[in-house]
């Protein structure tokens, strides 16, 4: 939620935010601003995109060397002009970027209105800093000093960044529940959400912590201090992730390119990890608790949006393979309630971004009720990955396109090795079965990049059902997880209503909307529930509803009853979800791009969820 970036330099800063506020725009796009420093503040904000802003600066002058920038995915206030970031302190002498939320602003606010000031916007920021500048005047302390005794009283999440004019040689950063990473350059400094703006310049980069703030100066040393007043020295990390990485490359949309990236990036999650020929699964992240794993009651997941669906096909895999019993829970639900947990439970959490505030605050309740987390995340550093006791990353590389691809492949990846490897350990399958699965799930890479050959054929489907008004997406056993993200994927990115379906549950409700309006998505390939999804097909079709089915190659009776069938190679059970996926991606991709909608940025939503 919200990007934010910052530069300090000698450089001049303006194309240096406005690149990265392009970067991070998938965190939101609601509005957009930046404020520069050049002997006095100079800020620009409107709503819209980072193109508006743009457009909005044209002809100004843009000079200074310090500057902050934000890119917004509202949540006090609507989105519009006035309540875009940067917020002016009163005397406008300081300006302030934050992504998250302000919890007690309301009471902030009215002490602060009892003592004379007014308010702009209907943001919890422009409180924030208003009541830095009180302090600061009142208390007759630096900006520095302000600013902590200022973030002592707030509760809620923030990653702020301050410019001011009486301190024209350093940024204040601090952080508590939001990301925020430091890049280190040669006499400069960048301060962003992540560290897409900054790998351009340098890949030496500090990570702050919950509740710690820092000193950005121009020259010298940066200064870390935690919100206690305590100095720290600051870790610089070396990143490894490619400019390449985070860029199109020749595909007309990041959504289009992570699907194709799949082959590469299930491979990634896999490599060093899986050895078919040797009969190996090795976990590093995990193996100090893979006694936990095989000991443990039970297996809760938790998780978030598309990264619950991979939970839901790791529920089939643990309960199939490894014998656990798992229970799979929406984080933010999970949190509010009492749940019965304790320590013999193992928690695992998923997230791609790593940040997203329910599962985070999931995995805080079940950590203090004694449970072992554990974690599966995609951003390397990452709030999540930082606060489990062990995990898996997902080797997927920066996914920007909002809807969820090849994380989620990845994720899937992960959750079928822990399975397959707890199996193996604990004798759950039989040895046979081990080896012959191991060799299988080396295969799925190239079985990815042969679905990706029934591109065109998606496209055509895509083309004839590009105005329907609803979709009914059906699947069961370890296709009904399949199902409900290929619905999800549809709904998120064509804004075309779709409902996920255990396909014989169909039965008790939804097969009335069926009509020869309706298409309905059938994940139907062999193994498995087979014969009985070849059933509710019938149903389907005797209802005039109209079929598109994705089937195992070589099938000839789905065949002869579908309208349309996209076939995917054989694979077994346990790993059609990494097939079978792909064409639904492609489906929703096309359907969106046909609709003209932004495929990219889908309106209302941003791709790592930081509020709760
Ligand atoms: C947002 C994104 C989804 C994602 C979900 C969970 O809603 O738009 O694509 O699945 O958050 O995110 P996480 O980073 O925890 O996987």
């Amino acid at each position: 939620m919200c990007g934010i970036v910052g530069y300090i330099g000698l450089k001049e800063s303006y194309p240096i935010l406005i690149k990265g506020l392009y970067r991070l725009e998938y965190r939101g796009y609601d509005s957009a601003g930046i404020a520069l420093l050049d002997g006095s503040l100079k800020l620009f904000k409107t709503h819209g995109k980072v193109a508006d802003l743009e457009k909005l600066v044209q002809g100004e002058n843009l000079s200074g060397s310090i500057g902050i920038a934000h890119t917004r995915w509202a949540t006090h206030g609507e989105p519009n002009d006035v309540n875009a970031h940067p917020h002016y302190s009163p005397s406008q002498k300081l300006a302030i970027i934050h992504n998250g939320i302000i919890e007690n602003y309301g009471s902030l606010k009215a002490e602060l209105k009892n003592r004379g000031y007014s308010f702009h916007s209907d943001t919890d920021t422009e409180v924030l800093i208003h009541l830095i500048e009180d302090i600061q005047q009142n208390e007759n302390v630096n900006l520095e000093e302000a600013v902590r005794i200022a973030l002592n009283q707030v509760v809620g999440a923030y990653a702020i960044v301050i410019i001011s004019q009486e301190n024209p040689d350093q940024l204040i950063v601090a952080k508590k529940g939001s990301p925020l990473v430091i890049g280190v350059g040669d006499e400069e400094y960048f301060v962003a959400s992540d560290a897409s703006p900054i790998i351009e310049y340098t890949k030496d980069v500090v990570y702050l912590e919950d509740e710690e703030m820092a000193i950005v100066p121009r020259k010298g040393a940066l200064r870390i201090k935690t919100m206690k007043n305590q100095q720290k020295t600051p870790y610089v990390h070396h990143l490894e992730m490619q400019l390449s990485s985070i860029e199109k490359g020749g595909f007309a949309h990041f959504m289009l390119k992570e699907i194709y990236e799949q082959p590469r990036s299930i491979k990634d999650s896999m490599r060093g990890r899986l050895n078919a020929a040797k009969g190996i699964i090795s976990l590093g992240g995990i193996i100090d608790y893979q006694q936990k794993l095989i000991n443990c009651k039970r297996i809760i997941i938790v998780a978030c949006g598309t990264s619950w669906h991979a939970g839901l096909v790791g529920e089939y895999l643990f309960e199939d393979l490894a014998r656990i019993p798992v229970e799979v829970e929406y984080a933010s639900e999970f949190r509010y309630r009492n749940p019965v947990i304790d320590e013999h439970d193992v928690v695992i959490a998923i997230s791609q971004s790593g940040e997203t505030a329910d599962t985070l605050a999931a995995i805080e309740l079940a950590k203090s009720r004694g449970a072992t987390i554990i974690g599966i995340c995609n951003v390397v550093g990452s709030s999540i990955a930082r606060a489990t006791d062990a995990g898996s990353y997902t080797h997927a590389g920066p996914e920007i396109g909002v809807a969820s691809t090849e994380a989620f492949t990845a994720q899937v990846t992960i959750l079928s090795l822990m399975a397959l490897m707890i199996a193996g350990k604990k004798g759950s399958i039989s040895k046979s079965l081990f080896h012959e699965l191991l060799a299988e799930m080396e295969s799925i890479p190239a079985k990815v990049q042969k679905t990706l050959q029934m591109n065109d054929t998606i496209l055509a489907i895509s083309k004839i059902f590009q105005n329907a008004r609803n979709f009914l997406y059906l699947g069961r056993g370890y296709n009904f997880p399949v199902a409900l993200e290929g619905a999800l994927k549809l709904k998120e990115i064509s804004y075309i209503h779709a409902e996920g379906y255990p396909a014989a549950e169909m039965k008790h409700g939804p097969i009335a909307l069926i009509d020869e309006e309706m298409p309905v998505v059938v994940i139907a390939t062999k193994k498995g529930n087979y014969d009985k999804v070849v059933s509710n097909i019938q149903e389907v079709k005797a209802r005039k509803g109209v079929i598109i089915a994705i089937v195992t190659e070589g099938d000839d009776v789905v065949h002869d009853i579908a309208d349309h069938v996209i076939e995917i190679p054989e694979t077994d059970e346990a790993f059609v979800p990494l097939v079978a996926t792909i064409p639904l991606q492609l489906l929703s991709y096309h359907m969106a791009v046909l609709r003209g909608c932004n495929v990219d940025q889908p309106r209302n939503l941003a791709k790592s969820v930081t509020v709760e």
